[in-house]
Formats: structure tokens, sequence, C-alpha cells
């Protein structure tokens, strides 16, 4: 199955999107409400008629609605971005160049690039309306999708080296499918809160609530999660009047402890980074759900 990818996000849930489509559908709900969206990795493929995508982290939120209101300045940038890149990639690689000269850097190809123009998405730019949620910089976009499209683990912190070859090949494979994404991301609810504040917001009989919340003891993200934070997520699980899923890895027992037993273990191929043995190779996902299997 082709996804449409975006990020390069520890975390991201593309192994378990087939079991996560498949509650939904059954739940026969109208409403996908990603609440601990990431990288969009679900909602980008779950082809729900309706989704709300939130992230606590409001560099997502920025992402996205600039996607949402901003395609065609934020393509551009992207493109400007990866020339910039492959111009200092040949200059680097060049036997014959000067390196007093040091011509054809970063800086240079710059100057040359036009943005915001010649990309069929800016015929598309609208304006936000009043009511989204989060700022729109799509500049600030741009930052966040180079540092998490070169990064090594998905930290988004270490940047790509000449050593790793691919550092500009993920961005090119995202600028390709950029008008896919930006198809579906338009028709997006884009949120920027607390997950007990979304939950609030849009708990109702055609909700459908998928949770895929930080790991325990990971501090993976710029905002983590602690007991108290499980305990009314539990909380929330015994109240809901929608329908949810959530999925915890299975290896973590003190999550049992606050959950219970889950609904359903299942075991998938580990595609955050390389497998250092057997044991790495797979992870098991515990699921959580109130819809009828
Ligand atoms: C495991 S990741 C989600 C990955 C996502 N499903 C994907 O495929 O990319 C958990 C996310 O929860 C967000 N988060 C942390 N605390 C939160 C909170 N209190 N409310 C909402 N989101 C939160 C983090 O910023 C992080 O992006």
């Amino acid at each position: 199955m082709v996804y449409l990818r975006l990020l390069k996000y520890p975390g991201a849930k593309f192994v378990v999107i087939p079991d996560i489509k498949k509650v939904f559908n059954n739940s026969h709900c109208n409403l996908f409400i990603d609440v601990f969206g990431g990288s969009g990795s679900v909602s980008l493929n779950i082809n729900s008629p309706n989704t709300v995508y939130n992230d606590i982290d409001p560099q997502f939120t920025n992402l996205f609605n600039s996607i949402k209101y901003k395609p065609g300045t934020l393509y551009e940038m992207l493109k400007e971005e990866v020339a910039s890149e492959d111009e200092n990639s040949r200059v680097r690689t060049d036997p014959h160049r000067d390196s007093d000269t040091g011509t054809g850097g970063r800086g240079e190809v710059r100057k040359t690039g036009k943005a915001g123009t010649g990309s069929g998405l800016s015929r598309v730019l609208s304006e936000p309306p009043s009511n989204s949620s989060g700022i729109i910089d799509p500049l600030r976009a741009r930052d966040t999708m180079v540092r998490f499209s070169r990064s090594f683990g998905g930290l988004g912190e270490t940047y790509g080296t000449r050593r790793e070859k691919s550092s500009n090949l993920y961005l090119k494979k995202t600028l390709y499918s950029f008008g896919k994404i930006h198809d579906v991301v338009r028709k997006w609810q884009i949120e920027n809160l607390d997950f007990r504040v979304i939950i609030r917001k849009y708990d109702s009989e055609g909700a459908f609530f998928y949770f895929d919340p930080p790991y325990p003891g990971k501090n993976w993200y710029n905002y983590n999660f602690t007991e108290s934070d499980f305990l009314d997520l539990a909380d929330f699980l015994k109240r809901v009047k929608g329908k949810y899923l959530l999925n915890l890895d299975a290896d973590d027992t003190s999550l049992v402890r606050i959950f219970g037993k889950p609904s359903l273990i299942r075991k998938y191929a580990n595609q955050n980074g390389p497998a250092l043995n057997r044991r790495d190779m797979m992870r098991s996902r515990s699921f959580y759900t109130n819809v009828d299997q």
C-alpha cells in the first residue's frame, strides 16, 4: 500500500493504518478525530469524510495550516530548499571547484529562487477563515519539514550530512506528492489543543477518537506524557459518548495497571530505525476500543 508521507517522525503509525481503518469503518462514525496527530500519517491516509487533526505542538498545526492555506508559498520555498541542497552537494563533490572562490553556496542559490510563483498550487491559495486555530507561518513550516525530513532518527534535531545520501531524497518525494497531500489537508479541521480540551469539544455519538499518545519514559517529543495524563485519558474512556481506538506499547506493563486488559494485541514489523536484534524487529501494540469487532 502506498501511503502519503510528510515527515520522518518517531512513532508514526503507518504499519497500524489498516487496523485503524477497520475499526473506524466498523464504528459507522462520520467524524475521525486524530487526537495526537503528530506527522499526520494516520489523518492523511484514513480516507474519512470528515477529519479533525489535532496536536498540542504548534509547529505541526502551523505546518498543516500552511499546507491548507498557503500551499503555493510553502511549495515554492521547499522547491528552493531542495535546489539549494542539490547545488551545495554538486559543489561539494566537484573536483574542479576552486575552494577559495566558494561559488555556488547555499546563499547564492537562495537569491536566485523565485518564491511564491509558478506553482499551480498558488492558484488555490485562499485566505484562512477567521476561526482557524493557530498561527500560519510558511517559513516556519518549511523549517519544520526540512528538519523532520533530514534528521536521522526522525527526531527533528540532527541534520543529514553528506554521508547520508538520502538527505534530499525524502523532501523530493514529499514535493512530488505535495498536491495530493494538500488535497487531503484542505478538508481538515486543524486544532492545536490539549487532548482533554479536544475531547470535551468533539465528544458526540458520531465522533470517533483515535488516540496515539506519547510513549511513557521516552522523551521523544516537545510535549510528553506523565502518569497523570494517562490516568486522565483512562478516565475519559469510561465516560465517552463517541467511539474510540487507543493504541499503546504492549510491552509496557505499567499501562495495563491504568487501562486494564486490552481488547487486542498485535505484532508489527518495527519501522522506526534499524533493528538491532531479532527482538527489535517486531513491536507489540495493544488496542483498546469500544467498537464491536
Ligand atoms: C506517538 S505521537 C503521535 C504520532 C502520530 N500518530 C503519527 O503517526 O505521526 C504523540 C503526539 O502527541 C502529541 N502530544 C503530547 N502531549 C499532548 C497533549 N497533552 N495533547 C495533545 N497532543 C499531545 C505530541 O506532540 C506527539 O506529536
